[in-house]
């Protein structure tokens, strides 16, 4: 009841301001009451004018239940974000997701998808062509394992749900109907919030325990410079991190992870400093949708190479080993310092009994 009369007493403002807007010259000039449409005609005539003052206007008072600055401001100021025109805050909010960062963004991880397909159609899997040799290396640690599968999991929760709240009304809702995606998207926004936080620690752990590996070293540049050899059939060596995984590193975990987190934690309104105010959510909201968009067009490549794109990847980070054949055909260098002694084969401390390790793997150097 108390909602329907809030409801009522906003359109009575509108009315009221739009009316007193169009009569006034001052922009930021408060409500002031309007002799009553005498017609339906007049109601829509109006309704332009109310909206166009409403669009015209400065902050405008009115009722609005936000604390702090911008209690009782019903309308925001004028400003300009990059990609809207000059408008209400709001408004251009508006402007930036539904014309830029919902079609490009869209399009971009569409563009991506059908990239990695037709990558995956021409070339198939990559590598697979030197023999096992049987003897293993530890290419990642339980922790460096555990951590990665946190985040990754995490990752994909939040993708997920991050997606459907973007695109979910454009593409599920004319499918599922209003109930069903009502539902979806209350548990979908649920699992997001819970799934944040666990990305956000399980990435700082990612960050710290994969970042030395992924410093520049001579050599990354060529690799770039060729691709990789991903497109010859010849792979360009590398340590343990090729170039292209230290890109994915530094711009997505890092950079884009980082970026994502922070205007997450803002959105949640527990970062100390934002106080919930509509224009640090708006620009949250713009700076959050640009960053995962970005960081999941990123990590479609990412997760497609570590699963069906090149063989025996994932079962290096499933199991923690790789075979040397394995090494040697993806990080060579990697196995060289390996074998010269100056890295050890065995990182991890081996648990208890041999039977926590493959058969074959190499004794620590
Ligand atoms: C379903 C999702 C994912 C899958 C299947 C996956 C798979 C893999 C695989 C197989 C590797 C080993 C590659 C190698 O041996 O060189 C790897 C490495 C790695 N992954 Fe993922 N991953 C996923 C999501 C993520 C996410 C969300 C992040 C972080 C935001 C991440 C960060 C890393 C890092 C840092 C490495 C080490 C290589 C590097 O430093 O670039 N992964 N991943």
């Amino acid at each position: 009841m108390s909602k329907l009369i809030r409801h009522l007493m906003l359109v009575a403002l509108l009315f009221l301001g739009g009316t007193a807007g169009a009569q006034s010259s001052g922009a930021a000039s408060a409500p002031a009451p309007a002799a009553a449409p005498a017609s339906t005609a007049d109601v829509n005539v109006n309704k332009a004018t109310v909206w166009r003052a409403v669009r015209d206007s400065g902050t405008v008072a009115g009722y609005s239940s936000l604390p702090g600055a911008e209690k009782g401001v019903l309308i925001q100021s004028q400003v300009q974000y990059p990609g809207s025109r000059r408008t209400t805050a709001g408004e251009a909010w508006r402007q930036v997701r539904n014309q830029w960062i919902i079609p490009y963004g869209g399009s971009l991880l569409l563009i991506i998808g059908l990239a990695i397909a037709l990558f995956y159609w021409r070339k198939g899997a990559l590598g697979g062509h030197e023999p096992d040799t049987g003897r293993m290396v530890e290419r990642f640690t339980p922790l460096e394992r555990a951590a990665h599968w946190a985040n990754a999991i995490a990752f994909v929760v939040l993708a997920v749900s991050g997606l459907v709240m973007a695109f979910g009304k454009f593409v599920l809702l004319p499918v599922l109907g209003h109930t069903l995606f009502g539902w979806l998207t209350f548990v979908l926004k649920n699992a997001h919030n819970v799934a944040g936080p666990l990305f956000a620690v399980s990435l700082l752990i990612v960050i710290v325990t994969f970042a030395r590996d992924n410093l520049p070293r001579a050599g990354d540049l060529g690799w770039l410079l060729k691709g990789g050899g991903l497109f010859g059939g010849q792979e360009v060596p590398s340590h343990r991190y090729n170039a292209g995984e230290k890109l994915v590193f530094w711009g997505g975990v890092f950079v884009l992870g980082l970026v994502v987190v922070a205007s997450g934690l803002v959105l949640d309104d527990v970062v100390p400093g934002f106080s919930g105010l509509r224009g640090d959510m708006q620009i949250a909201n713009m700076v959050h949708g640009t960053a995962t968009v970005l960081m999941m067009a990123m990590f479609m490549g990412h997760i497609y190479i570590g699963t069906i794109g090149m063989k025996g990847a994932y079962d290096g980070m499933r199991t923690g080993y790789v075979d040397e054949a394995w090494a040697r055909e993806h990080h060579q260098l990697w196995l060289d310092d390996i074998q010269a002694g100056k890295i050890p084969a065995q990182r991890s401390t081996p648990v208890a009994t041999s039977a926590a390790l493959p058969p074959n793997a190499s004794t620590p150097a």
